[in-house]
């Protein structure tokens, strides 16, 4: 059955979009319900509202530092929109432990680098000062620590002679852009990952889908 997904963005929601893109396919199995940002000047609320997504921006600067507060008003948007899974893409906020556990094991995220190598921010310009030739990005359930909970999916890309962060990031965003909905498709359905064309490396381990 299909699942009605919502998705938490900061900026300019380009793996929305993806989500969104894939989510009108016939055999997917959820639907873009509504999206939520924290930051008005989001230009991904234009791309949700162009696809006729719901689209809320609760801003987090009222809220001052009570950050569950912030997290409460967003929550109650998810559940008016029929929410029944969570996705992070580009939600640039720390969550505290109220949404994680609301969401436990039905929240999913998206982050630019092969975890646990390079959580945080920066991931490109990290990877090439540390030298590495291989680097990607990774969907995982989201715990309580920022870029850790168990690997959903993961996707390579070389490093490539003359990179720069800006090159590297957007050879890696190109491949989010695929991964995320694979996993996506993989783990509502419960079975196993299908391993894309390419350059990709996907974590072909099946994951059950938690009950809502
Ligand atoms: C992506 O690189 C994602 O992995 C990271 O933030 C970026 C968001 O890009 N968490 P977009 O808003 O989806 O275009």
């Amino acid at each position: 059955m299909t699942k009605r997904v919502g998705v938490l963005i900061s900026g300019r929601g380009s793996n929305f979009s993806a989500l969104a893109e894939a989510a009108r396919g016939a055999d997917f199995p959820a639907a873009m319900a509504v999206v939520v940002t924290n930051d008005p000047s989001a230009s991904g609320l234009a791309r949700a509202r162009e696809a006729g997504i719901p689209a809320v921006c609760i801003d987090h600067r009222p809220y001052g530092r009570n950050r569950e507060a912030h997290e409460r008003a967003m929550q109650d948007v998810l559940l008016s929109h029929g929410v029944e899974l969570l996705c992070l893409a580009g939600y640039m906020r720390l969550l505290t432990p109220y949404l994680v556990g609301a969401w436990q094991g039905r929240m999913l995220n998206i982050h630019p680098s092969l975890l646990p190598s390079f959580p945080g921010l920066h991931t490109h310009a990290r990877a090439l000062v540390a030298g590495a030739k291989i680097h990607g990005c990774t969907v995982h359930l989201v715990t309580d620590i920022m870029d850790e909970g168990p690997i959903l999916g993961q996707a390579a890309v070389p490093v490539l002679r003359g990179d720069t962060a800006e090159t590297l990031a957007a050879r890696v965003l190109a491949q989010e852009h695929l991964l995320y909905p694979a996993v996506l498709k993989s783990f509502l359905a419960g079975g196993a990952i299908e391993p894309p064309a390419g350059e990709r490396l996907i974590n072909p381990l099946p994951h059950k889908a938690a009950a809502p």
